[in-house]
């Protein structure tokens, strides 16, 4: 029978980073995805590595900044493997600020509104605008390119089997389980995002946080609105994301929904109408499409990274709103400790072990 030194559960963003740069340190790896890899969260993602949001929890920040650094090398080496760009940018952001913030990343600055005008002339939106040194990609493209370099480089996939349990002999993991088939590994990974609690016998405690998202285009015809957009573009309505290709995405709700995918029209419109006052261009522009997505939100919305309470059985997961930024560092620490290496990082906030 063959045997994988690890089996990956879920093909999205996370999934696909750690085959990958498992793959690279010599180990035989196997992702089971239950759909097709790439089409749940990270379809569905924004694609901002906003590194300098000051609302990521304390705990996340190092990583945070660690991944936020080493994801030009990420895409460089990405691109070099798999022939794809995720469309990286690296303009910037704009976010507009509430009266009592400030810009604590390292290299923002304010603007006052002549610098706004010059930066992104498109903006006629006026309030405490500061630039911050964060970059984007588009998650797709970045899902496509991932598991094209790992299917490359030898990974091996199953796609449309669900996992249904970690298969456990003599205390210890041995493989997984699908309905179908049994998949021998020395080591099992959770990376089933909204779906990582399914998994019996150690459920990962994830919840499914929607996120809808419209996407906009320019009008048949029309000067091509979006490519004047540069820089993503923040306010408390609404993220602005422009896409090389001229399409702007608008996001994104957070909701407490289970497992609904459904796109509201009246919440697509409010995106459109707090977009437009931002940037009247984008008035301008043709919804194209609208969708939501299920990020994987942990209990105290931190990721859970490391071993569990079952040897040879770890989680990679949980990572809410920044799985497409921490994954490039969550391959990183996840690779080291599951080859016998001490992590970059202190894995200790993020332990499967925290929820008892
Ligand atoms: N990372 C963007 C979002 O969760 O909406």
């Amino acid at each position: 029978m063959k045997t994988w030194d690890v089996v990956i559960i879920g093909g999205g963003v996370i999934g696909l980073a750690l085959a990958w740069r498992l793959r690279h340190s010599g180990a035989s790896v196997l992702v089971v995805e239950k759909g097709e890899p790439w089409r749940e969260a990270t379809y569905a993602a924004a694609g901002m590595i906003a590194h300098c949001d000051p609302g990521t929890p304390p705990a996340l920040q190092a990583m945070v900044a660690a991944s936020a650094r080493i994801y030009p090398e990420f895409v460089r080496e990405l691109r070099a493997e798999a022939f794809q760009s995720p469309d990286l940018r690296d303009a910037g952001t704009v976010v507009f600020l509430g009266d009592d913030e400030l810009p604590s990343c390292a290299g923002a600055r304010l603007l006052d509104d002549a610098e706004l005008t010059q930066l992104e002339p498109p903006i006629r939106l006026r309030g405490r605008a500061c630039w911050l040194p964060e970059s984007s990609v588009d998650p797709r493209k970045l899902g496509r390119a991932l598991e094209k370099a790992a299917r490359t480089l030898g990974v091996d996939f199953v796609t449309g089997a669900a996992v249904n349990e970690v298969a456990v002999l003599g205390r210890r993991a041995t493989g997984v389980r699908t309905t179908k088939s049994f998949y021998a590994a020395d080591k099992v990974v959770n990376c089933a995002g909204a779906w990582a609690g399914e998994i019996k016998p150690l459920g990962m405690p994830t919840r499914p946080v929607k996120g809808q998202i419209a996407c906009l285009v320019p009008q048949p015809g029309a000067h091509r609105a979006g490519l004047q957009i540069q820089h993503v573009i923040r306010t408390p309505e609404v993220y602005i994301i422009p896409r090389s290709d001229g399409r702007i995405l608008l996001g994104a709700t957070v909701e407490e929904a289970g497992f609904d995918k459904r796109v509201d029209p009246e919440t697509v419109r409010r995106f459109q109408e707090a977009a437009a006052q931002v940037a009247p261009v984008i008035g301008e522009m043709r919804l194209h499409d609208a969708w939501a997505g299920l990020r994987p939100a942990s209990p105290d919305d931190l990721p859970i990274l490391g071993a569990t309470s079952l040897p040879g059985y770890y989680a990679a997961t949980g990572h809410y709103r920044d799985g497409i930024m921490l994954a490039p560092v969550t391959a990183l620490v996840m690779t080291q400790l599951l080859t016998g290496h001490k992590p970059d990082f202190d894995l200790a906030a993020f332990s499967p072990l925290r929820f008892g």
